[in-house]
């Protein structure tokens, strides 16, 4: 690359990181005031927000791939044109179509398996062995992307993983109470939501570097962009949650209505879900999945101090302790002394 070009990748590197740090520190906030208790009768149906921010990101994913690829100014017929021809042609693309049912699918079943291990865990258990997906992403990194790591790099990997580990248990006992927990068998129940947790770890890594690969192979022709493999992922990732919301909550969706329950912060959290999709591809293209968990990281500590101001959330001395690990291990991880990958 010229260095021209290696300019604007690594300023669109550090402006992807900032924004998803920003964009997931709103969705965590927007999340917790959602999770108070509200007047509202009936709580909002999970399959449809999952499925409504699914078709917003392929709304948005193809406005954009009209914005980068028509130059005519917007009209009926260039769009109609764009849709014949475009889409049509990129989009309807049986194989590429094919590839992208594995990190959709896989996707749809992770949101599935997050809410059993909720149910089945307690909150604190849940967020601690939920922080093993950083290490999963590390793993596929080096097997699916060729990625290499230095040993001064893994143990900033572990101080991360400790360091979150330690935020999240703090605000868990500090703002949360225990989420409800199955009482029948605790054994068995424990056991099922662990399993849960785990596979989920292992597909969040798996998925992001699958895509990730996909993004970034220039193997098989030119490279596509990033907006038509939005596109085929939004496709696929639309009819895998339209069929969980269709046997989830069919009944229930028929009985009182679609948008049940739904209110001004639902919205909210809907279009931040749908915009969040389109910021992780964006830092999965431009930077890479482990810069991404560590922008999460950032992203927990940054929205428990708004909550300081905003809920009168305390931070406890573990609170403390653990920010000043994650901020350690970030500086550990991208200290410039080493290559951070091979070489193209
Ligand atoms: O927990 P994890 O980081 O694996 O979650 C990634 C999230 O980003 C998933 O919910 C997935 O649906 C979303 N995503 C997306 N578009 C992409 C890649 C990921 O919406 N291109």
């Amino acid at each position: 690359h010229d260095p021209a070009t290696r300019r604007r990748r690594l300023t669109m590197q550090q402006l992807s990181l900032m924004i998803l740090v920003i964009q997931n520190s709103v969705l965590v906030l927007v999340m917790r005031q959602s999770r108070r208790p509200a007047d509202a009768p009936l709580m909002y149906l999970a399959s449809t927000a999952v499925f409504g921010a699914e078709v917003i990101k392929l709304v948005c994913c193809t406005a954009m791939l009209y914005w980068t690829t028509t130059t005519a100014p917007f009209s009926v017929a260039a769009l109609g044109y764009f849709m014949k021809h475009q889409v049509y042609d990129l989009v309807m693309d049986g194989r590429a179509l094919l590839l992208m049912m594995i990190p959709s699918g896989l996707y749809a079943i992770q949101n599935n398996l997050l809410y059993v291990a909720l149910s089945h865990l307690e909150a604190a258990t849940f967020q601690v062995t939920y922080q093993l997906k950083i290490l999963s992403t590390a793993l596929f990194s080096m097997l699916l992307l060729d990625r290499h790591l230095t040993r001064q790099q893994w143990a900033a990997l572990l101080l991360l993983m400790v360091g979150v580990t330690m935020v999240q248990l703090s605000t868990v006992t500090t703002t949360t109470t225990t989420e409800e927990v199955e009482e029948d068998d605790p054994a068995s129940v424990t056991w099922i939501g662990l399993m849960a947790v785990l596979a989920s770890c292992v597909s969040s890594g798996f998925a992001g570097c699958y895509f990730e690969r996909l993004l970034k192979s220039r193997s098989s022709g030119p490279p596509v962009s990033i907006w038509v493999r939005n596109i085929h992922l939004g496709i696929c990732g639309s009819l895998f949650s339209f069929v969980g919301m269709v046997i989830y909550d069919r009944q229930r969706i028929l009985d009182d209505g679609f948008f049940q329950g739904y209110d001004g912060t639902t919205y909210w959290v809907i279009m931040n879900q749908a915009l969040g999709g389109i910021i992780v591809s964006i830092v999965m293209k431009y930077a890479d999945n482990i810069l991404k968990a560590f922008a999460t990281s950032l992203s927990i500590i940054l929205s428990s101090v708004i909550s300081v101001y905003l809920f009168d959330f305390r931070p406890s001395l573990s609170f403390m302790a653990g920010t000043c690990i994650v901020l350690l291990s970030t500086y550990l991880y991208s200290r410039p002394t080493y290559p951070t990958s091979k070489p193209d």
